[in-house]
């Protein structure tokens, strides 16, 4: 086990398929190369990383409910299309006194209208949307600062 600060970079529904998944809008990189980019990064920040991805809104939540357990420095949390529906993910973030970043490679708000609302901005401590897979280096670099 690390003695590091540890930062979880939870990811939600399809994210599983990024590489080949709508690549004019999600980017070609896979969310191995971004794990292991984030790995590199971790290092030189001093800090330690679990990236993990489901289809299921029920294991963000328990994820969440993990990282208030283990007292995780940050969240990272890309929820995909349970931004925009999930109360059950925005009461996680609310209950636990953990940081939550909410993450996006696309800008939800210069797409559909349906995107437009998020249920976790609210409760996060900051949102970063439209930059691509970066949007996690520059997540996981306020995350170690917190
Ligand atoms: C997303 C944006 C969401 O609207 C969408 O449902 C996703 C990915 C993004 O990273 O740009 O699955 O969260």
């Amino acid at each position: 086990m690390s003695d590091k600060p540890l930062v979880m970079v939870l990811n939600g529904p399809n994210l599983n398929l990024l590489g080949t998944r709508e690549p004019d809008i999600y980017g070609t990189e896979t969310l191995d190369d971004i794990a292991g980019r984030l790995e590199d990064e971790a290092r030189e920040l001093g800090v330690a990383v679990d990236l993990r991805q489901s289809n299921h809104e029920g294991h963000l939540v328990d994820w969440l409910h993990e990282a208030a357990s283990v007292e995780a420095r940050a969240v990272i949390l890309n929820a995909a299309a349970y931004t925009h529906t999930s109360v059950a993910l925005r009461d996680a973030v609310a209950a636990i006194s953990v940081p939550v970043i909410e993450v996006h490679l696309s800008n939800p708000h210069a797409r559909e209208r349906f995107r437009h609302r998020s249920h976790i901005s609210p409760v996060a401590r900051g949102v970063i949307a439209g930059l691509g897979a970066e949007g996690y280096s520059l997540a996981l670099r306020a995350a170690a600062t917190l």
